[in-house]
């Protein structure tokens, strides 16, 4: 695509957003400067990432070949060739520059009235078993070593006994990333999904649904809508996003899910007690070993005929070419998402088979976001530019349990 023609659509505002009883206020200025990056995030996936594939293809490749004697070899080749183009340079900072920028505006809304947020949250969890925290599960390693996307403190970090501030972080600033791709209450993957399988299983009715890494249950509370008979349970290590999780349920009328406090490679739930097992982007914030625990923990705890699905970035397959595999990459040198690039090299069906599936279970499918905002977000003229590692659009793997 020539990055000159390409016509950006316009973010939704901010405002658009669809607050809930636990939501932040935000003030006239902190919007401006939500307003401001979701339209620098459009601007920069839809006019300025194209020219990185001109840089390459007119500037980086012909000089690799020039000094080399041949093509590409992998995408490690093409990153450290890109990192010396200026048009790479510029487009990447900025990129950087938009999410540090987004965290920054995310905790001076947060953190200002972060004990009233605790309150809130509280009031709402009072007294409900369908929150259960338990401070003795640890978080892993690989969590605690890194701000994850460049979120001080990560999921987990409480500031102070009760707090929610890094949920709340995460539950304003995301629409900002995304511009506005995945709807008012960023639910548009969970919406998805649960409308896939209606629509391709009106047969398969499950009992016990567990969202693994449900973080404040964003994609978790569509499963639970989408299946009013069954009961719903979220786990995550960290208990800020449980608690304002909880209590954003609570607030939007979703009764059917419960919160509790787990690490996903050992839950300690029974073997076989679950019809249906969802991750949504998630596996690619766990490590290399982590993901093989916790796909043999799937195994175990799901049931006979029971469904397995997970949602992520497409795969880095080998017909993927390496500009394309680079630029989805950047997350992982550049994003604080060391895990990104590991995770989307691996065969899921050779995971899933390793850890008890059968081969022949095995499937993929893309889905899109299922977004109230489309409106706002659908491209007016041309296709929209591919926002690597962004888009409203998934590639969704997983197996049935026969
Ligand atoms: C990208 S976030 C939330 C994704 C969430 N599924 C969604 O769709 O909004 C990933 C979450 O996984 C959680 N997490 C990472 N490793 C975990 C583990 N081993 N067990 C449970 N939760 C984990 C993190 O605490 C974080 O909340």
């Amino acid at each position: 695509m020539d990055a000159r023609t390409v016509s950006p659509s316009v973010p939704p505002v901010w405002s658009t957003i669809a607050t809930h009883g636990v939501f932040p206020e935000a003030k006239h200025d902190e919007i401006a400067r939500y307003n401001f990056l979701a339209n620098l995030n459009k601007y920069l996936s839809t006019v300025v990432a194209p020219g990185n594939r001109i840089a390459y293809e007119k500037r980086v490749r012909p000089r690799f070949r020039a000094e080399h004697g041949r093509d590409f070899q992998n995408r490690d080749e093409v990153r450290k060739a890109m990192k010396q183009d200026p048009y790479y340079q510029m487009w990447s900072a900025l990129r950087r520059t938009t999410m540090e920028m987004r965290q920054q505006n995310g905790r001076s809304i947060t953190i200002r009235q972060a004990p009233e947020l605790a309150e809130k949250a509280a009031k709402l969890n009072e007294g409900k078993e369908t929150l259960v925290l338990n401070p003795s599960v640890k978080v892993p390693h690989y969590l605690t070593v890194m701000d994850n996307h460049c979120m001080p403190g990560s999921y987990h970090t409480e500031l102070f006994e009760g707090d929610v501030s890094a949920a709340a972080n995460y539950d304003t600033g995301l629409f900002v990333t995304t511009a506005g791709g995945l709807g008012r209450l960023s639910d548009g993957g969970g919406k998805a999904i649960a409308q896939w399988v209606l629509s391709q299983y009106p047969e398969f009715k499950p009992k016990r649904i567990l969202d693994i890494g449900c973080g404040l249950g964003h994609n978790t509370l569509p499963l639970a809508q989408a299946f009013p008979d069954a009961e719903v349970i979220g786990i995550d290590v960290g208990a800020p996003m449980l608690r304002y999780g909880h209590a954003r349920a609570q607030s939007l009328g979703v009764r059917n899910v419960k919160f509790i406090q787990a690490d996903a490679a050992q839950t300690g739930f029974p073997d076989e007690s679950f019809d249906w097992i969802q991750t949504t982007m998630f596996l690619h914030e766990t490590s290399f070993l982590a993901i093989h625990r916790i796909m043999q923990e799937i195994y175990r705890m799901l049931k006979r005929n029971g469904l397995t699905l997970h949602i992520e970035q497409p795969q880095y397959t080998p017909d993927m070419d390496l500009f394309e595999q680079t630029m989805r990459d950047w997350d992982a040198f550049y994003n604080n998402e060391p895990f990104w690039g590991v995770m989307h090299d691996l065969d899921p069906a050779a995971l899933m088979e390793q850890s008890g599936f059968d081969r022949k279970e095995f499937f993929q499918i893309g889905v899109r976001a299922v977004n109230d905002l489309e409106d706002f977000t659908k491209p007016r003229q041309q296709p929209e530019a591919e926002d690597y590692g962004r888009a409203a659009v998934w590639n969704v793997f997983g197996a049935w349990k026969r």
